[in-house]
Parts: C-alpha cells; structure tokens; sequence
C-alpha cells in the first residue's frame, strides 16, 4: 500500500502523526544519503518541478529547488510570477495552474491571497505544494519547524511554545499551530502586540484539541518559562494601515539579555528573514537554531518531493 496518501501538500491540517512521521522519517533518510553514499540522487531523474512564485522568497524557493535537483529533478521556474509570467498579461491563476499541469510533475506556489494554493489544487492534474499562501498557511514551514523541535528535544512532548511577534497575519505560526495539535502536552503562549494576535479560528481549533494556550503581551515575563521562542517579523506588507503597523514593529526584539533570561536549553526559532527582531549578536548562542531550521527545510522538502511523486515506484 502506498505509504503517503496525500495528492497535494495545501494546509497542516492534512497531516496527522502517522504522515508526520512519515515525512520526518523519510528526511532523516534523505539527509544521511545526501552525505552518505548518494543512493537517492537520481531518484527523481525524469521528473520536473515548477515553481510559481507571486510573492518574493529565499528559504522556500531554494531549498524547493535545491531539493528537487539534489533528487535528480529538473525545474523550471520564473524570477518573479506576478512579473513574468503571463499573471502580468492577467492571465487568471486557474488558467495559469491548468498550463502548467501540463508542462511538469509538480507545482510549488506561493502566492499573496489565502486560499489560492487551494484553489490550484482543485484544478491541476498534478501535485500542488503550498509553498505560502498570503496570511493563509504555509505548511511545509510547520513540517520543517516541527522536526527541528523534534531534533533538538528527542520529540514532542511536555513543551510550552512561545510564538512572538505578528501572529495574525503571520502564516508560519498557524501552520506551526495546527501541527503542534498532534503532539502531547504542548502549551503554546502567544505573544503578541494587541493589533496582531492570534486570530479566533486557530484558538478554536486548538480548544477543539485541548492543547493549552494564553496570551500575553510581556516577553520579559514569558521567556523565562518555555522552551521554545519562535519569533516572527512584523509584516508590513500585510498591514492594512501604518498606524497598525507602527503599533506592532519593533516591539519584541529578543536582545542578548533576554535571552540569558530563557532556560538553558531553550531554543530560538525564527522562520526568516527577520528585521530586527533577533540581534546578530543571538546568533551564536547555542540555543539559536534559526539556521539550523532553514536548513531542515531543505531536508524536509526533499522528503516531501520524494514522497508525492515517486509513488508510482513505491506503490
Ligand atoms: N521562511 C520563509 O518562508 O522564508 P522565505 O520567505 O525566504 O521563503
């Protein structure tokens, strides 16, 4: 029976802890072929990956890309979508996905409107990968955090998450969110400035599984207590007014002397790119995994990659 069900990757909601561990388990054994003996190099050979970028990006772009060739794949890709491709013509994104269905083996697509990774999805014939979708989710960011915290913690339990900085526009902790739902005693504190908490549907949902959840607006206070600090950067360009904006940047700004507040073996995350959230002078403290995270997504994206279109030679 083929081992990975799913036919597009849109929202962490697909993923429970059996297909959770699947992909990490299918990570590890990619990256220990990466620097091993290369058994997996030409695994993808023959198969072509599109990516489909609206919205500028470094991490998921690269490591996509990154991973697809170290696979053996080819992609094909346009510098900016919004710009090059013929969605500057006005051409509809539907029509957009209908054509490319037909020129590769996957779509990657990060797009600004919630939803359009969704909408993709119900037209192409071929995997969609929602690489970012506006203030919507972004899936394969919570798959490659959740293995970090994994990897550094031997697993997930027992740990109290503090999500900082622009949660109500941020994709990356709803995603995060949802999948933290599949884990045992996790507590998750949202911290936040009063104009972009958390918004109402994840609390729900979170209520729905029981995990444990406050919010707070005070870091000093917090920081002390987790285990994980995730910041975020506030997004200006989600912001619908500046004066929001101008109440939320710049608040939460983990300096070196709140991080000698936390634990010592607490993590900091952070999907990136920040701003000025996190100092460089954090960056080599030992509890700074940001790095080490941006690199699992190459590992998770492999996985993934892996998984969606060698089913045909798993099956
Ligand atoms: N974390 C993340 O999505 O980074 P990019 O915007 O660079 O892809």
């Amino acid at each position: 029976m083929n081992p990975f069900p799913l036919e597009h990757v849109i929202e962490s909601q697909q993923f429970d802890r059996d297909l959770l561990d699947i992909v990490f388990r299918t990570a590890n054994q990619l990256k220990a072929d990466l620097y091993g003996d290369r058994r997996y190099a030409k695994s993808l050979e023959g198969k072509i990956l599109a990516s489909l970028f609206y919205e500028p990006s470094t991490r998921t772009r690269f490591s996509f890309e990154s991973a697809m060739l170290r696979l053996g794949g080819a992609v094909i890709t346009t510098e900016n979508a919004r710009e090059f491709s013929s969605a500057a013509k006005g051409e509809s994104l539907a029509d957009s996905t209908r054509i490319m269905s037909g020129y590769a083996d996957v779509i990657v697509m990060r797009h600004n409107e919630a939803g359009s990774a969704s909408r993709a999805a119900d037209i192409s014939s071929i995997p969609v990968i929602n690489a970012g979708d506006g203030a919507g989710q972004h899936p394969t960011q919570a798959l490659l955090d959740v293995y970090t915290i994994a990897d550094t913690f031997s697993g997930i339990k027992n740990l109290k998450i503090a999500m900082v900085g622009d949660l109500r526009y941020g994709r990356t902790v709803r995603s995060l969110a949802y999948l933290l739902t599949k884990y045992e005693n996790v507590e998750i504190i949202f911290v936040s400035p009063p104009v972009c908490k958390m918004e109402g549907d994840i609390k729900a949902y979170l209520n729905k599984y029981e995990i444990l959840w406050r919010e707070e607006t005070d870091l000093d206070a917090v920081s002390p207590e987790v285990d994980c600090i995730y910041m975020t950067r506030i997004q200006k360009e989600r912001f619908h007014s500046l004066e929001d904006y101008n109440a939320a940047a710049g608040k939460y700004i983990l300096t070196p002397e709140r991080v000698q507040a936390m634990k010592p073996n607490a993590i900091i995350m952070h999907p990136l790119p920040r701003v000025n959230e996190i100092p460089k002078e954090v960056d080599n403290d030992p509890r700074a995994r940001y790095f080490d995270q941006a690199q699992n997504g190459l590992f998770i994206r492999m996985a993934l990659l892996y998984l969606l279109l060698n089913k045909d030679r798993n099956g």
